[in-house]
């Protein structure tokens, strides 16, 4: 029978990739929680009307990128384009994002968007990101784009140049975005269809379109950052002060406006030189006024997000030892049980341990071994089993060594010697530990 095929831009994560992938996720779990971050978990449907109210019904994503489909009672759902919507929605509901307090979340989780599949671009793709709900201080952004960098360099992406932009709040945006749609509708004749709506609806997504004449056009056009008003002139001189002190290599592009519509102030973006098109390995801002479009308090807001994927395209090849530690090797039907239960005893202790199936050449069971990366064999026969005791094998010194099996109890030898092995120390020798 033919095989199934997968769904076109989702892809499978096997093994060692699979490996690669959680090793990255828990080495960035682990800057997270450095900076005192807690995890949320967030479903992956949500109510369309989250996305289109936080954001923007004008962006690409909402317009056309999104897993939308009805519920079986008319609901209208939709796999989750990104996740700091529903971080806000669900820190909102769980009383998190609260005046005089502050929630900082971090989430970790596949995102859906029917973009065009490319080479770091998927229909179903993972983030990790962080958000810090309830600050409106510079330092808040300045903090956040510190841990943005600590994350990439924890991912081996030490090479991705960070930009930042800022896109002023509701007291100047207007006048920016009035000075924008005046330069649009001179150049209407040069811009894509898709632009010629967006200069009435909204004018500042025209500085993303990715169409070649647009992009001439726009290379000219006004920029955002000559139209802030004090406050934000003062916030955003603030943060880059702060990061230059904190020794953060950045540069601004003032044509950073992110693809979303919540964000205000703030903008950033990591970008990593060897990764082609799909070049942002990650991004965030600033999107004070969210937590209140969405039914919360006004609380301030600030975060990002990096793609997991994009990271691993980008990273410093990293492989992960995904071998056992140790092989146990049955030598006999009659060695079946104390094979199981020797297996048993080293995972109890942690040790990544393969057992091989009984009725098996020694031979191809040592083969086997090796070729599974295992640094010890543990072979029980019937020699063994009336000896009362089992050859370790050291694959990598080429060296025998006995251990005193202890089927029955739970012998100290047998656990000094397997606790020496999970430590991948010298292994016992004969008449070390084990006994002799
Ligand atoms: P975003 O820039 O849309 O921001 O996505 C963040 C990252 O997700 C991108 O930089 C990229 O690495 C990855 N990514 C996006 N789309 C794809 C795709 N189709 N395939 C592979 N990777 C992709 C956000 O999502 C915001 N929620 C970030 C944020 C958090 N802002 C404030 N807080």
């Amino acid at each position: 029978m033919k095989a199934l095929g997968g769904v076109k831009g989702f892809h499978d994560i096997v093994p060692p990739e699979s490996e690669r992938f959680t090793a990255l996720e828990d080495r960035l779990r682990g800057v997270l929680r450095s900076y005192n971050y807690d995890e949320i978990r967030v479903p992956i449907a949500e109510r369309t009307e989250l996305f289109a109210r936080s954001l923007g019904e004008t962006t690409d994503i909402v317009e056309k990128e999104m897993y939308t489909f009805d519920d079986r009672d008319g609901t209208s759902l939709t796999l989750r384009p990104e996740g700091t919507a529903s971080v806000v929605r669900a820190a909102i509901a769980a009383g998190l994002a609260q005046r005089e307090r502050v929630a900082k979340l971090y989430y970790t989780g596949p995102m859906f968007r029917r973009e065009r599949p490319q080479r770091g671009r998927s229909r179903q793709f993972h983030q990790i990101g962080a958000e810090l709900i309830g600050r409106d201080d510079a330092m808040a952004d300045a903090e956040t784009v510190v841990l943005f960098a600590d994350c990439l360099t924890a991912a081996g992406v030490s090479t991705a140049h960070i930009v930042l932009n800022s896109l002023g709040d509701a007291a100047c945006r207007p006048a920016y975005r009035a000075a924008l749609t005046a330069y649009g509708e001179a150049h209407v004749a040069e811009l894509c269809a898709n632009c010629r709506q967006r200069l009435t609806r909204n004018p500042l997504r025209l500085l993303d379109c990715k169409e070649e004449g647009c992009r001439r056009v726009m290379a000219d056009a006004p920029r955002v950052t000559d139209h802030l008003c004090d406050a934000c002139r003062a916030h955003f001189d603030e943060v880059k002060r702060l990061l230059a002190a904190a020794d953060i290599a950045f540069s601004e592009d003032p044509r950073l406006v992110r693809g979303l519509d919540y964000y205000v102030r703030t903008a950033f973006e990591a970008l990593a030189p060897n990764l082609g098109a799909q070049n942002a390995v990650g991004g965030g801002g600033r999107y004070d006024g969210l937590v209140e479009a969405l039914g919360g308090p006004p609380l301030a807001g600030v975060g990002f997000a990096l793609g997991v994927e994009r990271l691993l395209l980008a990273g410093e090849a990293s492989t992960v030892d995904t071998s056992p530690q140790v092989s146990v090797i049955p030598l006999a039907a009659a060695a079946t049980l104390a094979a199981l239960q020797m297996a048993r005893r080293l995972r109890l202790a942690g040790v990544r341990t393969e057992l091989e199936s009984s009725g098996r050449s020694v031979k191809s069971a040592m083969r086997r071994a090796d070729k599974l990366g295992a640094r010890f064999a543990i072979l029980v026969g019937d020699d063994e089993l009336a000896a009362g005791r089992a050859t370790v094998r050291d694959l990598r010194a080429q060296r025998d060594h006995r251990l005193v099996l202890a089927i029955d109890a739970a012998g100290a030898a047998l656990m000094d010697g397997l606790h020496a092995i999970a430590a991948s120390a010298p292994p016992v020798g004969a008449g070390g530990a084990a006994g002799g």
